[in-house]
Protein backbone atom coordinates (compact mmCIF):
# COMPACT_ATOMS: atom_id res chain seq x y z
CA UNK A 1 0.00 0.00 0.00
CA UNK A 2 1.67 3.29 -0.83
CA UNK A 3 0.33 6.95 0.11
CA UNK A 4 2.22 8.72 -1.98
CA UNK A 5 0.95 12.07 -2.66
CA UNK A 6 1.73 12.25 -6.62
CA UNK A 7 0.48 15.89 -7.24
CA UNK A 8 3.83 17.10 -4.50
CA UNK A 9 5.64 14.63 -6.99
CA UNK A 10 4.76 16.38 -9.61
CA UNK A 11 5.94 20.11 -8.46
CA UNK A 12 9.06 18.31 -7.64
CA UNK A 13 9.24 16.87 -10.93
CA UNK A 14 8.26 20.55 -12.60
CA UNK A 15 11.27 21.88 -10.12
CA UNK A 16 13.79 19.38 -10.61
CA UNK A 17 13.23 20.08 -14.42
CA UNK A 18 13.47 23.47 -14.20
CA UNK A 19 14.02 25.45 -17.98
CA UNK A 20 16.42 22.83 -18.54
CA UNK A 21 15.93 21.47 -22.89
CA UNK A 22 18.67 18.62 -22.65
CA UNK A 23 16.13 15.45 -22.92
CA UNK A 24 18.86 12.96 -20.86
CA UNK A 25 19.80 15.58 -18.23
CA UNK A 26 16.16 15.43 -17.53
CA UNK A 27 15.48 11.88 -17.88
CA UNK A 28 17.99 11.47 -15.33
CA UNK A 29 16.42 14.23 -13.20
CA UNK A 30 13.08 12.64 -13.38
CA UNK A 31 14.22 8.81 -12.37
CA UNK A 32 15.81 11.00 -9.19
CA UNK A 33 12.52 12.39 -8.50
CA UNK A 34 10.56 9.35 -8.88
CA UNK A 35 13.16 7.21 -6.52
CA UNK A 36 13.24 9.77 -3.83
CA UNK A 37 9.64 9.70 -3.50
CA UNK A 38 8.44 6.51 -3.72
CA UNK A 39 9.33 3.92 -1.10
CA UNK A 40 9.60 0.29 -1.13
CA UNK A 41 11.29 0.22 -4.54
CA UNK A 42 14.49 -1.47 -5.20
CA UNK A 43 15.21 -0.57 -9.20
CA UNK A 44 13.54 2.14 -10.92
CA UNK A 45 14.92 3.39 -14.16
CA UNK A 46 14.06 3.98 -18.23
CA UNK A 47 14.52 1.62 -21.44
CA UNK A 48 14.88 3.59 -24.03
CA UNK A 49 13.42 2.79 -27.78
CA UNK A 50 16.70 2.17 -29.78
CA UNK A 51 15.80 0.56 -33.09
CA UNK A 52 13.43 -2.36 -32.61
CA UNK A 53 14.87 -2.85 -28.76
CA UNK A 54 14.67 -1.40 -25.60
CA UNK A 55 18.18 -0.27 -24.37
CA UNK A 56 19.03 0.93 -21.15
CA UNK A 57 18.79 4.33 -19.93
CA UNK A 58 19.24 6.43 -16.37
CA UNK A 59 18.33 4.20 -13.83
CA UNK A 60 18.46 3.87 -9.92
CA UNK A 61 19.67 0.61 -8.62
CA UNK A 62 21.66 -2.17 -9.55
CA UNK A 63 23.60 -2.89 -12.74
CA UNK A 64 21.14 -4.31 -14.83
CA UNK A 65 20.14 -6.10 -18.77
CA UNK A 66 21.36 -3.69 -21.24
CA UNK A 67 18.94 -5.33 -24.00
CA UNK A 68 15.01 -5.98 -24.10
CA UNK A 69 13.10 -7.32 -27.10
CA UNK A 70 10.00 -5.89 -27.86
CA UNK A 71 7.27 -8.27 -26.50
CA UNK A 72 10.13 -10.04 -23.88
CA UNK A 73 9.33 -9.87 -20.31
CA UNK A 74 7.41 -7.22 -18.77
CA UNK A 75 9.33 -4.31 -19.95
CA UNK A 76 9.05 -5.73 -23.69
CA UNK A 77 5.29 -6.66 -23.16
CA UNK A 78 4.46 -2.87 -21.95
CA UNK A 79 6.15 -1.60 -25.31
CA UNK A 80 4.95 -4.25 -27.81
CA UNK A 81 1.16 -3.97 -26.42
CA UNK A 82 1.79 0.18 -25.15
CA UNK A 83 -0.45 -0.93 -22.04
CA UNK A 84 0.87 -0.53 -18.69
CA UNK A 85 1.97 -3.66 -16.89
CA UNK A 86 1.17 -3.85 -13.44
CA UNK A 87 2.48 -7.41 -12.35
CA UNK A 88 1.59 -7.95 -8.26
CA UNK A 89 3.78 -11.26 -8.46
CA UNK A 90 6.75 -11.28 -10.84
CA UNK A 91 7.27 -14.65 -10.70
CA UNK A 92 4.14 -15.17 -11.98
CA UNK A 93 4.49 -13.31 -15.32
CA UNK A 94 5.61 -15.61 -18.17
CA UNK A 95 8.90 -14.84 -19.46
CA UNK A 96 9.69 -11.86 -16.60
CA UNK A 97 13.53 -10.87 -16.73
CA UNK A 98 15.14 -10.81 -13.34
CA UNK A 99 17.17 -8.12 -13.14
CA UNK A 100 17.61 -7.96 -8.98
CA UNK A 101 16.39 -11.30 -7.93
CA UNK A 102 14.82 -8.79 -4.50
CA UNK A 103 12.55 -8.00 -7.07
CA UNK A 104 8.62 -9.07 -6.56
CA UNK A 105 6.62 -7.02 -8.09
CA UNK A 106 6.73 -4.35 -11.06
CA UNK A 107 5.15 -1.75 -12.37
CA UNK A 108 5.82 -0.44 -16.37
CA UNK A 109 4.66 2.00 -17.94
CA UNK A 110 5.08 3.00 -21.89
CA UNK A 111 5.86 6.11 -23.02
CA UNK A 112 4.71 7.23 -26.08
CA UNK A 113 5.13 11.04 -27.28
CA UNK A 114 3.13 12.23 -30.73
CA UNK A 115 1.90 8.29 -30.96
CA UNK A 116 5.51 7.33 -31.00
CA UNK A 117 7.23 4.41 -28.52
CA UNK A 118 10.29 6.08 -27.36
CA UNK A 119 10.70 3.23 -24.34
CA UNK A 120 9.44 2.55 -20.82
CA UNK A 121 9.69 3.60 -17.54
CA UNK A 122 10.31 0.75 -15.73
CA UNK A 123 10.06 0.26 -11.33
CA UNK A 124 10.73 -3.00 -9.38
CA UNK A 125 9.58 -3.80 -5.62
CA UNK A 126 10.69 -6.09 -3.12
CA UNK A 127 7.16 -6.44 -1.97
CA UNK A 128 4.55 -8.57 -3.62
CA UNK A 129 1.60 -6.18 -4.85
CA UNK A 130 3.69 -3.25 -3.62
CA UNK A 131 1.84 -1.55 -6.08
CA UNK A 132 -2.14 -0.08 -6.12
CA UNK A 133 -4.50 1.38 -8.94
CA UNK A 134 -3.76 4.88 -7.64
CA UNK A 135 0.11 4.19 -7.77
CA UNK A 136 -0.48 2.82 -11.54
CA UNK A 137 -2.57 6.35 -12.34
CA UNK A 138 0.18 8.73 -10.32
CA UNK A 139 3.35 7.76 -12.06
CA UNK A 140 1.02 7.33 -15.34
CA UNK A 141 0.04 11.22 -14.97
CA UNK A 142 4.04 11.75 -13.53
CA UNK A 143 5.40 10.02 -17.06
CA UNK A 144 2.88 12.27 -19.13
CA UNK A 145 4.02 15.18 -17.36
CA UNK A 146 7.70 14.32 -18.15
CA UNK A 147 6.31 13.43 -21.92
CA UNK A 148 4.89 17.13 -22.08
CA UNK A 149 8.20 18.21 -21.19
CA UNK A 150 9.96 16.37 -23.78
CA UNK A 151 7.07 17.83 -26.64
CA UNK A 152 7.63 21.29 -25.34
CA UNK A 153 11.33 21.31 -25.49
CA UNK A 154 11.34 19.43 -28.91
CA UNK A 155 14.01 17.55 -27.39
CA UNK A 156 14.41 13.59 -28.45
CA UNK A 157 15.40 11.13 -26.16
N1 LIG B 1 12.00 -7.15 -15.04
C1 LIG B 1 12.13 -6.51 -16.33
C2 LIG B 1 13.57 -6.41 -16.75
C3 LIG B 1 14.25 -5.17 -16.32
S1 LIG B 1 14.76 -5.21 -14.70
O1 LIG B 1 13.58 -5.38 -13.82
C4 LIG B 1 15.55 -3.82 -14.32
C5 LIG B 1 11.35 -7.28 -17.36
O2 LIG B 1 10.87 -8.39 -17.10
O3 LIG B 1 11.21 -6.76 -18.47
Amino acid sequence: MSNTNYALVASQLRQALGDETDALANAANFIAVLNNALDDVNWLGLYLLRGDELVLGPFQGLAAVARIAMGEGVCGTAAATRQTQRVPDVHAFPGHIACDVASRSELVVPLVLDGALIGVLDIDSPSLDRFSAADQHGVEALCAEFLSVLEERGSAI
